[in-house]
């Protein structure tokens, strides 16, 4: 059942909806979402910065469609959902674009902003593996970014999605593709085992101890398909953007996205440790793959032992291993 945020709530519940290991928030045990990453600012910032440098890489927060779905139009309010929409920054910036349209931000953990929020903005608790409120037939965009591992069954978003689009209405997922992956025009690309054995090794581990969770590590690279196979959408559509990882791109703005991303990755690989951990990875075999990831992207292996600020220091004069990227996953259709 969806709730809307209140200050009274969000402090009464506060045990209710987080717990707290080894010094990192995440979503309390009590919440059925197999979910397994921390949802504090460390990991809101490397959300955050994901959209940023996807929105730079593309130029804007949307496709096309989304303007022309979203043209006004008398008579029809337009409502846009968010699905596990994080802190609500995409909701923000695209609810500041489209004054006219109304923004449904859904999560599971209270971890929006609940003051001053423009009009047409609304964030909601509510467990997106669940059924939404929204009647059949009555919303414009449901949006799906980076929440494969929010459920244990990725179809049934989007028969969810199925159910409240109107007919034109748009399904849009995107995801983060976890494997090595290399630039389609990068010179020599690219046998992930022998040319990056350590990222190799660590997506590996992690989409095994992901999959020992119960959550489906093939969503990424099947949304397209599953979209198809609801047999309720049309013009379906797919598409790969790569991101660079690294700072061997020369161009400044891309150097400069490469080197954070990298910083980021860096820190997620830290991050996901107890999760590859609890599914057998030794310690040692942790530290050595870390080690392979560090000079593989270009860190240095000193940074290993740091806590906060580990990453400082590593900025940009080793280039890593050149041609590498984040691929992310566009997926969409419009229902039938
Ligand atoms: C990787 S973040 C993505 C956030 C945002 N969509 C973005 O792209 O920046 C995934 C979010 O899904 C939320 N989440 C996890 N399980 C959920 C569930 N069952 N229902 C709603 N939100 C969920 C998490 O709390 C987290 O904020």
């Amino acid at each position: 059942m969806s709730s809307e945020y209140s200050e009274r709530e969000e402090v009464i519940d506060y045990a209710s909806h987080f717990t707290t290991r080894g010094g990192r928030l995440y979503q309390s045990s009590t919440i059925a979402s197999p979910y397994p990453l921390p949802v504090d600012t460390p990991e809101n910032e490397r959300d955050q910065f994901q959209l940023a440098s996807l929105a730079q890489v593309l130029g804007a927060n949307y496709t096309g469609l989304f303007a022309e779905i979203l043209a006004p139009q008398e008579a029809a309010k337009k409502v846009v959902i968010d699905l596990g929409c994080g802190t609500g920054e995409w909701v923000l910036e695209m609810a500041n674009e489209f004054l006219h349209v109304s923004f449904f931000g859904l999560e599971i953990v209270p971890i929006v902003p609940n003051r001053n929020l423009p009009e047409n903005v609304h964030f909601e608790i509510h467990d997106i593996g669940e059924r939404t409120r929204w009647p059949d037939a009555s919303v414009d965009i449901v949006h799906a970014q980076s929440i494969f591992m929010a459920v244990r069954d990725y179809s049934a978003i989007i028969h969810e999605a199925a159910r409240i689009l109107k007919p034109g209405g748009l399904f849009l997922s995107g995801e983060w593709k976890y494997s090595p992956s290399f630039h389609p025009g990068a010179p020599g690309a690219a046998n992930p085992s022998e040319d990056v054995p350590g990222l190799d090794r660590f997506y590996r581990a992690l989409n095994n101890a992901l999959t020992a969770r119960g959550i489906d590590v093939t969503v990424p690279s099947t949304i397209r398909q599953r979209i198809v196979n609801s047999g309720a959408f049309t013009e379906v559509q797919s598409g790969e953007i790569p991101i660079p990882l690294g700072g061997w791109k020369r161009d400044d703005a891309y150097h400069r996205i490469g080197i954070r991303n990298r910083d980021h990755l860096l820190r997620f690989i830290k991050t996901v440790r107890p999760i590859l951990a609890a599914s057998g990875v030794s310690r040692s075999d942790m530290t050595e793959i870390q080690g392979q990831c560090f000079s593989e992207l270009g860190g240095v292996s000193g940074e290993l032992g740091g806590v906060s600020g580990e990453l400082r220091g590593v900025s940009g004069e080793l280039g890593g291993v050149s041609g590498l990227i984040s691929e992310y996953r566009l997926a969409y259709g419009r229902k039938i």
